[in-house]
């Protein structure tokens, strides 16, 4: 594999980001055997790479969007369907899980007649005003402890207000289709999930009760990649999920969950060069030709620590390795057990850095970030 990955990043250049989508297939198709009954919506904002949408296209996936031009990138594929097809496709395979959407992408979607979701009193207004067609799923706040990206507090309805909110929007005329949460990313405290699953199952019975057909019940995101070895098993709190739906909710409920960094996290690699080597204060600090600004953007948005291996053996010691930019903040680590006898040209490689990294990488300082090589696509 090293071989061929220096094969790779001679031939086309560094930084090399490399797109395994065997992988990605691989980890759909692990997700639909773990978890039969839940429909997987791939959460495009972990890697919005139009490849990687093609390819969970074609394995069967459904869309989580947050915006219009997200959502034009699962619609490109469904231009050519005859009519009922796209709107099937549309209602049944695409939400819009960003709980706030603003008005003039409210009116684009209108047409669409879209699933979106809600967590407050001011959405249900601007949705009834701009898109009326829509079919609401509300969001609401659960535990998120534990997680590496904690969401609960900026997104979701206090259960104490859920039926308020459901009662709204039947109130204004809109249909509740379902009741959504997420207990934050990269989530390895599993109570969270049957916390949020008990929450969710009493307004859910409630909403029955009150004679509403709700039907969806979406689990959102949140399912663990392997960083590291102390990361629990995807497969232990898959059948943890499956037991407490199976318990909480009537056999009619359409389950539905939006696993990003899940499909495409351990699915691309980064090949990064030495470009500057420098002591600083008795340390070593390896200047790479990529950085916090760009496929290492995750350190900051995404809480992520990451890898490196060289591709050269010698005696380790902590080390820096520090992006290409001006902005002294461009720190990818401060202490990483690397070899002391690495030069200007030698590799490094960073595994599972498919999530959260290119989908926010800036063009900071005049560079361009890591260029994006597919293979087994
Ligand atoms: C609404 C929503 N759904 C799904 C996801 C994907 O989450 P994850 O990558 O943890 O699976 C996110 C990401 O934070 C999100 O905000």
């Amino acid at each position: 594999m090293k071989e061929n990955l220096v094969k790779l990043a001679k031939k086309y250049g560094t930084p090399l980001f490399i797109i395994d989508h065997s992988k990605i297939r691989e980890n759909f198709r692990t997700f639909k055997k773990n978890l039969p009954k839940v429909q997987a919506y791939y959460a495009v904002k972990a890697n919005s790479n139009q490849e990687i949408i093609k390819t969970l296209f074609k394995e069967g996936s459904s869309f989580d969007v947050a915006s219009y031009n997200e959502f034009m990138q699962v619609y490109k594929y469904l231009k050519h369907f005859q009519k009922s097809d796209k709107y099937f496709f549309i209602w049944d395979k695409i939400i819009f899980s960003n709980t706030i959407k603003d008005r003039h992408t409210l009116k684009k979607i209108k047409k669409y007649k879209p699933l979106v979701t809600y967590d407050n009193a001011d959405e249900v207004k601007k949705i009834k005003e701009y898109c009326p067609t829509a079919g609401l799923v509300l969001r609401l706040k659960v535990p998120d402890s534990g997680s590496q990206v904690e969401l609960s507090s900026k997104f979701g309805a206090e259960p104490g207000e859920a039926w308020d909110l459901i009662k709204l929007a039947f109130d204004s005329g809109l249909t509740v289709e379902g009741l959504s949460f997420h207990v934050g990313s990269q989530c390895t405290n599993f109570d969270n999930y049957s916390s949020a699953l008990h929450i969710v199952s009493d307004i859910f019975q409630t909403c029955r009760k009150k004679g509403y057909n709700t039907r969806i019940v979406d689990i959102g995101g949140g399912f663990p990649v392997p960083y590291d070895s102390g990361v629990p098993k995807f497969e232990q709190l898959a059948e943890i999920i499956a037991s407490e739906c199976g318990r909480l909710f009537p056999e009619d409920t359409e389950l539905i969950a939006e696993p990003g960094r899940f499909m495409v996290a351990t699915a691309a690699t980064l090949v990064s060069e030495i470009i500057g080597k420098a002591r600083r204060d008795g340390k070593i600090f390896y200047h790479i030709n990529d950085g916090v600004y760009h496929t290492f953007s995750g350190i900051v948005f995404d809480h992520w620590q990451p890898n490196f291996k060289a591709f050269k053996r010698g005696k380790t010691e902590v080390c820096a390795v520090v992006g290409p930019t001006c902005d002294s903040f461009d720190k990818i680590s401060v202490s990483e057990q690397l070899p002391g006898n690495l030069q200007i040209g030698d590799f490094f490689l960073t595994k599972n850095i498919g999530a959260y990294s290119t989908a926010s990488t800036t063009k900071f300082n005049g560079f361009d970030g890591a260029r994006i090589l597919h293979v087994n696509n």
